[in-house]
């Protein structure tokens, strides 16, 4: 195995999240970060290829890349196009910028030596990150290879993300999280009860902020701000730097609370952005009083 991979070199100036912004942003606004990621060694295709044959097959994703620009239907641009695990490094290199695949490696805080990065990625922000949101947790880190003009739609996600540009260009385009048109009530709830996920009305497409990264910068996303990406003529690459806040633990809650609600014919209020209403601190805690309830008659059990 290559000895460098062993070897985590310092992460200096990793990421500017910019504090202040970060204060005025975080769960309502995306922003433009920029940092010094672009320069890791780990970061560079051939470790990155090494780093994919080694993560477990479930954490290796090979999409086809080229999908026609637009909305799409829930799911149906998740095409998986096969495994490289018999192909040498050279010959996955070689698929990556010919053959139309997109390499996305998730969750390599798993792998011993991506895992310090990141860790000591999260460990140079937290004390700036938790002076705004209080303790963050569930840290996890996604890499993505893509080929030239590979397009990654319309979709959106549960964590908190710092997503930094490493290699070639890409527009990020994110969506306003408050816009209700674009994802209405019902498809927030569905997606952070059950995970299901609502394309765009093509009337509301065009209205997002597009951030044309290059190497060096990058953008923070809101927990489930719609956003879709696309590259453009290079091969990029790219990772996202994930956590959750209270406040994204609060309304995926709120938001589970409010479909049971609907199903009973109540229309519940929509959820703020930081799920901290009094109505909604409360709503809150009460979704969590059964796992309450379970970790403490687990604790008794075992006293
Ligand atoms: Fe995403």
């Amino acid at each position: 195995m290559n000895k460098m991979l062993h070897k985590v070199p310092t992460t200096a100036a990793a990421i500017d999240i910019d504090p202040a912004r970060f204060r005025d942003n975080v769960d309502l606004r995306p922003y433009e970060l920029r940092h010094g990621m672009q320069d890791h060694p780990l970061l560079r295709l051939e470790n990155l290829v090494a780093l994919a044959k080694r993560l477990p097959p479930l954490q290796r994703e090979y999409v086809f890349a080229k999908q026609e620009f637009g909305t799409h239907e829930a799911g149906t641009h998740y095409e998986h196009a096969g495994s490289f695990a018999d192909l040498s490094t050279e010959d996955m290199i070689l698929n990556i910028e010919l053959q139309n695949r997109v390499i996305v490696l998730r969750n390599v805080e798993t792998d011993a030596v991506y895992g310090q990065l990141v860790h000591e990625v999260l460990d140079q922000l937290q004390e700036q990150i938790e002076a705004v949101t209080g303790p963050i947790s569930g840290r996890e880190s996604f890499i993505f290879i893509s080929p030239p003009r590979a397009y990654t739609p319309f979709h959106y996600d549960p964590e908190q993300n710092f997503f930094l540009q490493v290699a070639g260009r890409k527009d990020f385009a994110v969506y306003d999280v408050t816009d209700r048109d674009v994802m209405p009530e019902t498809a927030l709830e569905a997606f952070l009860a059950s995970s299901t996920r609502t394309p765009c009305e093509p009337q509301y497409f065009d209205r997002c902020q597009v951030f044309e990264l290059s190497p060096g910068q990058g953008v923070y996303v809101p927990t489930t701000a719609p956003h879709w990406v696309r590259t453009l003529d290079d091969v990029s690459i790219s990772i996202s730097i994930n956590f959750r806040t209270p406040s994204s633990i609060r309304r995926d809650r709120v938001c589970r609370f409010n479909r049971l609600l609907r199903k009973t014919g109540i229309r519940p209020q929509p959820v703020s952005p930081r799920a901290d209403t009094p109505r909604e601190l409360w709503k809150s805690s009460l979704v969590e009083v059964p796992a309450r309830l379970k970790r403490w008659l687990g604790s008794r059990h075992t006293t």
